[in-house]
C-alpha cells in the first residue's frame, strides 16, 4: 500500500500548499483524487514521485509510505525504481521523437524487456501499434495521452500516478482512456487517477478522495461519493434541483459547507 500521512508541503519556502493530507492507495485498487483548480492534487503526485524539488517545493510535515517504509526521501529515480511512476499533468510527450521512440525512453530495462513490454504496451493500445513510425508531436490529444500512459507502463509499474488523464478529451476518447485504465488496473497495477472529470473517475475507482485548498475534505467510497449532493452538485453539475444554471451561484456557498 502507498500511503500519505499529514503531509504538509510548502513552495518557495513559504506557500503552505498542502495543509495536512492524507489518502491511502491499497494495492491492486483505483482510488480517485478529485478537486477544483488549485486545490494541491498535482502538487500531491509531485510529493509521491519525489518531483517536489524541480518545483522549489518541500515536504514540512508528514511522510509517504511505501508497504509501511517512508519513500519522501527517496531520489525521483529511485522512487520510480521501487514502481512508482507518474504520467504528468498535460501528456508530455517527446515531440520529435516516433511513437516507438518514446516508449523506448520508458523502458528503464534491458532490450529484451523492454521488446517485450512494447509488445504488451502495443497490445493494450491498438492505435499506437499502428501508428508505432509516427512522430508523436502530429498524434491526437488522445493518442498522445495514451502514448504518455503507454510510456510509463513500459517500466512495469506497481503503482501508476495519472494526472487528469481526461483533460481535453472529446466524450469518446475519454471513455477509451477510461476502459483503458480499467485494464491496466485489471492487468495488475494500482491506479491513483487525479481527475476534475468525477464521473469518469468514480464510475471506475473504489475510494475517491475530495480535496479543497490543500486538504481532504471528503473520503469515501466512489459509489458513495457519485451519490453525494455536493459532489453531483460541484462536479457534475446536477444538483438536487437539476439545474445546471445554479451551480456557479452554488459554488461558493458548497465550497464553503466542505471547508467549515
Ligand atoms: N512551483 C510552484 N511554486 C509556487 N506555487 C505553486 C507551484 N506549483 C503550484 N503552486 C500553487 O500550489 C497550488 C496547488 O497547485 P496544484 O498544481 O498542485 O493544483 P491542482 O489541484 O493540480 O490544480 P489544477 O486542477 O489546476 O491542475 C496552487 O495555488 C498553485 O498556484
Ligand atoms: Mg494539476
Amino acid at each position: 500500500m502507498l500511503a500519505v500521512k499529514n503531509l504538509e508541503v510548502v513552495y518557495d519556502d513559504v506557500i503552505l500548499v498542502l495543509r495536512g493530507i492524507s489518502i491511502e492507495v491499497p494495492e491492486g485498487k483505483i482510488v480517485a483524487l478529485l478537486g477544483a483548480n488549485g486545490a494541491g492534487k498535482t502538487t500531491l503526485l509531485r510529493a509521491l514521485s519525489g518531483l517536489l524539488g524541480v518545483h522549489e517545493g518541500d515536504i514540512t510535515k508528514g511522510e509517504i509510505t511505501l508497504d509501511g517504509k517512508p519513500i519522501h526521501r527517496r531520489s525521483p529515480a529511485q522512487i520510480v525504481g521501487l514502481g512508482i511512476k507518474q504520467v504528468l499533468e498535460g501528456r508530455r510527450v517527446f515531440a520529435e521523437f516516433n511513437v516507438e521512440e518514446n516508449l523506448r525512453v520508458g523502458a528503464h530495462t534491458n532490450a529484451r524487456a523492454a521488446k517485450h513490454n512494447m509488445e504488451r504496451v502495443f497490445a493494450l493500445f491498438p492505435v499506437l501499434k499502428d501508428r508505432r513510425k509516427a512522430t508523436a508531436g502530429y498524434l491526437s490529444g488522445g493518442e498522445q495521452q495514451m502514448l504518455a500512459m503507454a510510456r510509463a507502463l513500459m517500466s512495469e509499474p506497481r503503482y501508476l500516478l495519472l494526472d487528469e488523464p481526461s483533460l481535453g478529451l472529446a466524450p469518446l476518447l475519454v471513455q477509451q482512456i477510461r476502459d483503458l485504465i480499467v485494464e491496466i488496473n485489471r492487468a495488475g497495477t494500482t491506479v491513483l487517477l487525479v481527475e476534475q472529470n468525477a464521473n469518469m473517475a468514480l464510475s471506475i475507482a473504489e475510494r475517491g478522495y475530495v480535496m479543497e485548498t490543500g486538504k481532504i475534505v471528503m473520503d469515501k467510497p466512489a459509489a458513495e461519493l457519485l451519490d453525494d449532493e455536493d459532489v453531483k452538485e460541484f462536479y457534475l453539475g446536477l444538483g438536487a434541483e437539476g439545474e445546471k444554471s445554479f451551480r456557479d451561484v452554488k459554488h461558493y456557498k458548497r465550497r464553503k459547507r466542505w471547508l467549515s
